[in-house]
Parts: structure tokens; sequence; C-alpha cells
């Protein structure tokens, strides 16, 4: 088992134990399945104040320009499949922009998986200038993400989306 211990006390240092952290498990792993399962542990247990962490992919369905499908998480049990630019989710997938939704009861569409979610951070994963999924946090707290999460979440994205299998 890998077991990250983090003194981190500050947002910052948070975000740069849980980018070294998700690096660390990912390097060298082809596997896209293993990489999202662990880098979702590595979110829900190196963040406060969260109870929701995972992925949702870029799938196939049968209108054109694919779905979300739930991915890896940890959380309670989710929505599995989210129409491009329904939601959070599937706005951040039809636009390639982050999301941050300080109140997710005054964000239209929103799809409330876990009726404690209160705000949400959603940001895409991008391969070759394209959409392949997205990386969704969830907090019970009104305003628990700020810019600082959108640049730590960013950065993770930007690090893991190489390693999540579409060049393989
Ligand atoms: N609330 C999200 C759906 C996914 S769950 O929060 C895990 C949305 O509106 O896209």
């Amino acid at each position: 088992m890998f077991d990250f211990k983090s003194g981190a006390t500050t947002k910052t240092e948070m975000w740069a134990d849980v980018l070294s952290a998700a690096d660390a498990v990912t390097a060298g792993e082809p596997d896209p399945i293993a990489n999202m399962a662990n880098v979702s542990a590595v979110l829900f247990h190196g963040l406060p104040d969260l109870n929701w962490a995972g992925f949702y992919r870029m799938g196939q369905s049968d209108k054109a320009g694919g779905e979300l499908v739930l991915g890896p998480f940890q959380g309670k049990a989710a929505c599995i499949r989210i129409a491009l630019g329904k939601g959070v989710c599937g706005t951040a997938a039809e636009t390639g922009q982050t999301q941050l939704v300080e109140d997710v009861h005054s964000f239209p569409g929103h799809i409330a998986c876990d009726a404690e979610s209160r705000s949400e951070l959603v940001v895409p994963l991008m391969n070759k200038g394209r959409v392949i999924g997205v990386i969704d946090l969830d907090s019970p707290t009104p305003a628990r993400f700020d810019v600082e999460d959108v640049a730590g979440c960013e950065a993770l994205a930007h690090l893991i989306s190489p390693r999540l299998g579409h060049d393989h």
C-alpha cells in the first residue's frame, strides 16, 4: 500500500503533495484504470473537506460526439453517464474549460449525484487538443474551492492526461 504522509498545512503545500504523490503512483504505469483509481485515492485522502473525488471519461454513446462515462472515484456511488453540455461535468467536457462552482444549487442543470455536495470543481483532461475526460471534486461546504484549487487541479490534469492510456 502507498501511504503518503503529509505535514502540509497550507493549500499550496497540500496541492504540491497531491501532485508529487500522483506523479509517484502513475509514473511508468500505462494502465489508465489503475492510474485513475490511485489518483482518486490520492485526491480524496490528500485534500480536506471532500465528499467525492474521481473521473469521468469520454465514452461512446448512440449520439454523435460521445458522452461522459463514470470512471474510478472515491465517494458515494454516482451517475454513470452524463451527456455533453449537461451538469458541471458535461459543461467542462463540452467547453474544455474548468468549471468552478461555489454553490451547486445555483448552477443551472447541476446533476445531484450526492445530495451532500454544495460546491464543485471540474477540470477537463486534454490529450492532443481533445477532451478525454474530466477530474471532478465535490465538497459538502459551499465555496470550498478557489483559484488555488483550480491551479492545483489543472496542474494535476496536465501531469496525468498523458498517463491515461490514449497514447498506448
Ligand atoms: N454534480 C456533477 C455530477 C457528477 S457527481 O457530482 C459525482 C455534475 O453536475 O456534473
